[in-house]
């Protein structure tokens, strides 16, 4: 039936592990739309015939229950309600990567996609995952907006300059499927293609072990030194002219002027691109812009970093 449905709509293959609950309730939606939509017909029909116009007659006039009336507008209610509650719980869940997922980062540009995996190994346009394994994809760009899309995964997420969005997704079954730009970019934005290649898990370590050349964190840590961070920055915990990256990943920190904010992928490169928007309290706004300075890579390396610095590595 699912297939059935699936050929009939032209949907590409249901490639990831929400594929198909979210074309269940894609059918559902469809289906209930179509429903009422050849009911509205039909009733038109109907009505044309039963109540076409006689000489001599007046049309007659019809009240409907009030009874009928609030049926008919709980069913409805009830029926978008269910479907949000549905699709609510479905959107949770693909905002929610587990522990376990594999941290790749993608990095669009006019007009490709960049992923950094987390051995430091680069590609371009190809993004290697194995089958099974959740996959936690962490993406930024470094010109204009993009958007990635793999419609045979169901899945889309706009990447933005400056700023990391994430999205995950387990691939179930080995294959190519295409990564598309759903984003006007620019001239080139219908060629911005990429291809997702799922492979056994076996196959994937055989590759991962053929290509790797050190580690994202360490590349991080070169670069830290490199671009001046640690010069303001420990990585004992002593805090100096900002604050020390020893257990700052995952912490909540008290903003300057109020609030507070979980010190995860999004707010450390917005950090990095834009220091002063949320200022940690107690130190002050002298931490210059690295937008345009450090590349997207880069900046995932420093993020991964960071991250190494937890004493309890996990969460
Ligand atoms: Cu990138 Cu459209």
């Amino acid at each position: 039936m699912n297939e059935l449905i699936r050929r009939a709509l032209m949907l590409p293959p249901q490639a990831s592990s929400v594929a198909h609950r979210i074309d269940v309730l894609h059918y559902t939606v469809i289906g209930a739309a179509f429903a009422v939509c050849f009911l509205v017909f039909a009733l038109i029909g109907y009505f044309l015939i039963r109540f076409r116009d006689h000489e001599g007659r007046k049309p007659p006039r019809y009240k409907l229950p009030h009874l009928v009336e609030v049926v008919l507008a709980s069913v409805t209610l009830a029926a978008f309600l269910a479907w949000w509650f549905v699709g609510f719980t479905q959107f949770e869940d693909i905002r929610t990567p587990p522990s376990n997922a594999i941290r790749i980062y993608t990095v669009a540009k006019q007009w490709m996609w960049q992923f950094v995996y987390p051995s430091g190994m680069a590609a371009e346009d190809e993004l290697r995952v194995p089958v099974g394994q959740p996959i936690e994809l962490l993406g930024t760009s470094r010109d204009v907006i993009h958007s990635f899309y793999v419609p045979a995964f169901r899945l889309k997420e706009d990447v933005l300059p400056g700023r990391i969005t994430t999205l995950w997704f387990t691939a179930e079954e080995p294959g190519t499927y295409q990564i598309l730009c759903a984003e006007y970019c620019g001239a080139g934005h219908s060629r911005m293609r990429g291809r997702v290649i799922a492979m056994q898990p076996t196959d994937y370590a055989t590759w991962v072990q053929g290509h790797t050349s050190g580690d994202l964190a360490s590349t991080g840590e070169h670069l830290a030194a490199q671009y001046g961070c640690l010069r303001c920055h420990t990585v004992d915990g002593t805090p100096h002219l900002g604050p020390s990256w020893k257990d700052l990943y995952g912490s909540t920190v008290p903003l300057d002027g109020g609030g507070r904010v979980i010190a995860d992928d999004a707010y450390l490169t917005e950090s990095m691109m834009d220091p002063t928007v949320k200022l940690v309290a107690g130190y002050p706004p002298l931490m210059p812009s690295y937008l345009g300075r450090l590349s997207g890579p880069e900046a995932a390396a420093i993020v991964e970093y960071i991250r190494s610095l937890r004493s309890t590595p996990g969460e």
